[in-house]
C-alpha cells in the first residue's frame, strides 16, 4: 500500500531550486546527500542542474516513468503540476507548499480545487503544507529538514512539520532510530488513517507513532487503529482541539462529553496508547522499538540508591505494576553476594558502592524467577561505579531475554557513554525512574490488550415501534426537544423503569394525583423553559399529606414565575417517592467526528463539579460497559462501603447497553440525558426519575 511514496524507483521534485536555502533545493539536496541511490529529476524551468543532478524543464520532459512527485512550487502553480501528473502517468505526490486551507478562505478554496484536480487525474498525495517524508531504510529523505534520523524500528507520522523537526532534533543526539518518517500537513487526501495501515504492514516498523490535533472520519479511523493495534503498537499524542464539543449542550450529558472525551473513548476501545507529551510519545516509543512487552505486572527493581528506588517503587504504586517479593531461595542467594545491609526485597537495593558485578550477579538472580515479568535497573553515577561496564553488563544479559529490562541511568554527563551502550543494545534508558515505570506500564496494557479476546456487542432486539412514532411526531411539529412524558415513554420502549407518575394542572389535580399514587410523592414544576429543574427550586421531595401538596404547588409555580417571568408554565408532576438507591447519570451525545457516545457517571447536584464519568463511542461492546463503570474513581461506592448492600452494576451495564442500541435504532437523537438514575441494591434495577431527549439531524 502507498508503495510510490515508500518505495519510489524514481522521483521527481517539481519546484527545484538553484539557490540554497530556498525550500526547493534543499529537499534535492537532501535526496542525494543521505544516499537515495534511484533517480532523482530536478524540474525547474529556468536550470539545467541542480545540485549536480541534471534538470528538467517540466515533469513531461522527463525521458523515463516517475513513480513519486514531490511538489514545491508556490500555491498558484500546484495543480497545474498536478494536471502534468496526471499526463505522466505519476500516481503519487508529496505536495510540500503552504497557502491552502491553513490560510484563509482563498486558500481552502484552492485546496477543494486541489483535491478535485487530484481525484481527476488519478494522484493520491501526502500534504499540502508538509514537510515531506523520509524512509531510513531506503535512505530517502525527501523533506526540508535538517538532518537524517537513524534506521530503527519507530514509524513516526504527524500532523504538525514543527513537531516533526521537534521529534527528529531529539531523537538524533539520542540515537533513536526510525523507519519512516511522514510529515502529513493538512491531510486532504492521505490521512492518518491510511498511514497506519501502511506502516502496519511495513517489515521494517515495530511501533506507530502519531502527533494528531483532529481526524476527519472518526469511525474509520476506530476501525483501522483496532485493528492495526492488535498487530503493532500504536502511539498517539493528541493535541489541539477541534471545537467539535463545543457547541452549545443543552444536557449534562452534552456539557460534560467536553472536546476530548470522543478521543479519550476511541483510543481506549482501540488500543491506542495515549500520549500526554513529546517526553511520553518518545519514551513509550522507546520501550516498544526495543524490549519486549511484558507477559504480567510482576516487576522487579535494581538500584543502588535508597531514594530512586522510592520513587520508582511508589510509580508502580500508582500503576497497575505489581513489585513483588523475590522466591525465597533467591533471596538467600542474593544474600551470598550482597552486602548484609542491602535491601533484598523489591525494590533490591544493591547499595551506593556497587559495582557492575553486583549489578551482574543480581540481575542473573532475579532473573531466575519466572514471575518477575519485567526488570527495572536504575543507577546513581557514585565514584565506585563504572558505568559503561555496568551498561555493558546490563545489555549483554538483556539481549535476547524474552522478558523487558528498563534502565533509568540517572544524571546526564557521568552516565552518557554508559546510556550510549544501552542504546546501541536496545535497552532504552530514562532519565527519571518514574518514566521507566510509566513505560513498562503501558507496555503491560499494550499485552492485556493485544491478548484480549475479540469483544462481544449484544443482539437486542427490542420492538420499538412506541418509540418511533414519538420521535416522529416530534418532527412532524419541527421541536427538538422530546417532552418530559415522551422521554420517559421512548425509554421505557428500552426497558428503563420509571416512577408512577400523573400530570396536574391545579392544586386539586396535584392532591388527586398524589393520593391515587400513594404518599409519599415528588412534586416537579412542568415549563419547557425550565431545563434543570431542582436548580431554580422545581422539585419538592417527600410531600407527606394533601397539605404539603397544596403548600407546595403555590411556592413551586410562584417561585418558577419570580425568576423566569416569561416561563410557560404547564403544571406540576407528581412523582412516587423512591426510597433508596444511588444516584447515578446515563446518557448518550453526539460527537461530529466520531457519532453517538454514551454516558455514565456518579450522579447528584455535584455531577458537573466532580465529572466522574465515562464515555464509550457506540456500538458498546459488553466489555465497554463493564469497563465505563468500574473506570470512575467512585466506582467503589456501587462495591458497597461500610456495610451497604453491592448496587445493581448489571442493571446499569444493561441500561447503558440499551441507550447505545437505542442510539443505532435512531441515528437523530443528539443528546438524551437519564438524570438522576437511581440504581437499587443487587437484584432491583434501576429507576429512572428524569430524562430528556434532544434530536435533529440525519
Ligand atoms: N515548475 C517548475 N519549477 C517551478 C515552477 C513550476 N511550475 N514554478 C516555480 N518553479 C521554480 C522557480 O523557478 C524557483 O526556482 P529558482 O529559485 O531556481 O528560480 C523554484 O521553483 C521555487 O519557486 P519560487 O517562486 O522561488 O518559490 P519559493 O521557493 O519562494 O516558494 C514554496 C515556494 C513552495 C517553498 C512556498 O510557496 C511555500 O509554500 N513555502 C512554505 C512551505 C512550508 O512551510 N510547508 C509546510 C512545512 S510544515
Amino acid at each position: 500500500m502507498l508503495d510510490n511514496f515508500f518505495n519510489p524507483e524514481s522521483i521527481a521534485i517539481v519546484g527545484a531550486s538553484r539557490t540554497p536555502g530556498k525550500v526547493g533545493h534543499d529537499i534535492v539536496e537532501n535526496i542525494i546527500q543521505y544516499g537515495y541511490e534511484r533517480a532523482v529529476y530536478p524540474i525547474n524551468p529556468q536550470a539545467s542542474t541542480i545540485c549536480g543532478q541534471k534538470s528538467y524543464p517540466s515533469l513531461l520532459d522527463i525521458p523515463g516513468n516517475v513513480d513519486l512527485a514531490v511538489i514545491v512550487v508556490p500555491s498558484q502553480g500546484v495543480l497545474e503540476v498536478i494536471d502534468q501528473c496526471g499526463e505522466k502517468n505519476i500516481d503519487s505526490a508529496v505536495i510540500i507548499t503552504a497557502g491552502f486551507k491553513e490560510s484563509g478562505t482563498a486558500g481552502a478554496r484552492l485546496e477543494r480545487e486541489l483535491i478535485d484536480r487530484a481525484k481527476k487525474n488519478g494522484v493520491r498525495f501526502i500534504g499540502p503544507n508538509c514537510l515531506g517524508i523520509i524512509d531510513t531504510n531506503l535512505k530517502l529523505n525527501a523533506s526540508f529538514a535538517a538532518g537524517m534520523p537513524l534506521r530503527g524500528g519507530i514509524g513516526f507520522f504527524s500532523q504538525s512539520g514543527a513537531i516533526c523537526l521537534a521529534v527528529l532534533d531529539r531523537a538524533l543526539p539520542d540515537g533513536i532510530g526510525f523507519s519512516k518518517f511522514i510529515s502529513l500537513g493538512n491531510k486532504s487526501d492521505i490521512s492518518d488513517t491510511d498511514i497506519m495501515l501502511a506502516l502496519a504492514e511495513d517489515d521494517n516498523t515495530r511501533v506507530i507513532l502519531g502527533y494528531i490535533e483532529g481526524i476527519d472520519n472518526g469511525r474509520e479511523f476506530m476501525e483501522v487503529a483496532a485493528r492495526v493495534s492488535k498487530k503493532k503498537p500504536v502511539i498517539i499524542l493528541k493535541s489541539g482541539v477541534t471545537g467539535s464539543g463545543a457547541k452549545a449542550a443543552s444536557s449534562h450529558t452534552g456539557s460534560l462529553a467536553g472536546r476530548e472525551a470522543a478521543f479519550d473513548a476511541a483510543f481506549k476501545q482501540t488500543g491506542i496508547i495515549r500520549a500526554y507529551t513529546i517526553n511520553d510519545l518518545f519514551n513509550y516509543a522507546l520501550a516498544f522499538a526495543n524490549q519486549p512487552v511484558p507477559e504480567g505486572p510482576h516487576v522487579a527493581i535494581i538500584t543502588n540508591s535508597g531514594g530512586p528506588g522510592i520513587l520508582a517503587a511508589d510509580a508502580c504504586d500508582k500503576s497497575d505494576l505489581q513489585l513483588v517479593p523475590l522466591r525465597k531461595d533467591l533471596v538467600d542467594e542474593l544474600r551470598t553476594f550482597l552486602p548484609s545491609v542491602a535491601s533484598f526485597y523489591n525494590p533490591i537495593d544493591i547499595l551506593g558502592d556497587s559495582g557492575s558485578d553486583r549489578y551482574e550477579k543480581t540481575l542473573l538472580t532475579v532473573l531466575k524467577d519466572k514471575k518477575i515479568d519485567g526488570i527495572i535497573i536504575i543507577l546513581t553515577p557514585t565514584a565506585v561505579v563504572d558505568v559503561d561496564a555496568t551498561a555493558m553488563a546490563i545489555a549483554n544479559i538483556a539481549q535476547g531475554l524474552a522478558r523487558p529490562v528498563l534502565a533509568s541511568f540517572l544524571g546526564k554527563q557521568s552516565v552518557q557513554a554508559g546510556i550510549t551502550t544501552l542504546m546501541k543494545y536496545h535497552v532504552p534508558n530514562f532519565s527519571y525512574p518514574e518514566e521507566a515505570v510509566a513505560a513498562m506500564n503501558v507496555m503491560y496494557h499494550y499485552n492485556l490488550w493485544q491478548n484480549s479476546p475479540a469483544k462481544t456487542y449484544p443482539d437486542f432486539s427490542v420492538l420499538n415501534r412506541e418509540a418511533r412514532d414519538i420521535f416522529q411526531g416530534v418532527m412532524k411539529e419541527k421541536r427538538s426537544h422530546l417532552k418530559d412524558s415522551e422521554s420517559q415513554e421512548v425509554l421505557k420502549t428500552y426497558g428503563f423503569r420509571f416512577p408512577k407518575n400523573s400530570f396536574a394542572r391545579t392544586s386539586a389535580e396535584a392532591i388527586q394525583a398524589a393520593r391515587t399514587i400513594g404518599y409519599p410523592v415528588v412534586m416537579k414544576i412542568m415549563s419547557p423553559q425550565v431545563i434543570h429543574k431542582s436548580d431554580i427550586g422545581g422539585v419538592r421531595l417527600n410531600l407527606k399529606s394533601d397539605d404539603e401538596i397544596a403548600k407546595a404547588f403555590f411556592e413551586i409555580t410562584t417561585h418558577v414565575r419570580n425568576i423566569i417571568p416569561s416561563a410557560q408554565i404547564y403544571g406540576v408532576m407528581i412523582q412516587e417517592m423512591i426510597k433508596g438507591g444511588k444516584e447515578i447519570i446515563a446518557g448518550i451525545t453526539k460527537d461530529p467526528q466520531f457519532g453517538h457516545m454514551v454516558m455514565f457517571g456518579m450522579g447528584g447536584i455535584y455531577v458537573e463539579v466532580l465529572k466522574d464519568i465515562s464515555f464509550r463511542i457506540t456500538p458498546l461492546s459488553l466489555e465497554d460497559a463493564h469497563d465505563m463503570i468500574r473506570e470512575t474513581r467512585t466506582f467503589p461506592l456501587l462495591r458497597g462501603v461500610r456495610g451497604e448492600p453491592e448496587a445493581d452494576i448489571a442493571a446499569i451495564e444493561n441500561a447503558l447497553l440499551m441507550l447505545s442500541h437505542m442510539s443505532s435504532d435512531f441515528p437523530y437523537i443528539l443528546e438524551a440525558d437519564i438524570n438522576p438514575l437511581l440504581v437499587m441494591e443487587r437484584g432491583k434495577g434501576i429507576v429512572a426519575l428524569d430524562a430528556r431527549f434532544s434530536i435533529g439531524g440525519d
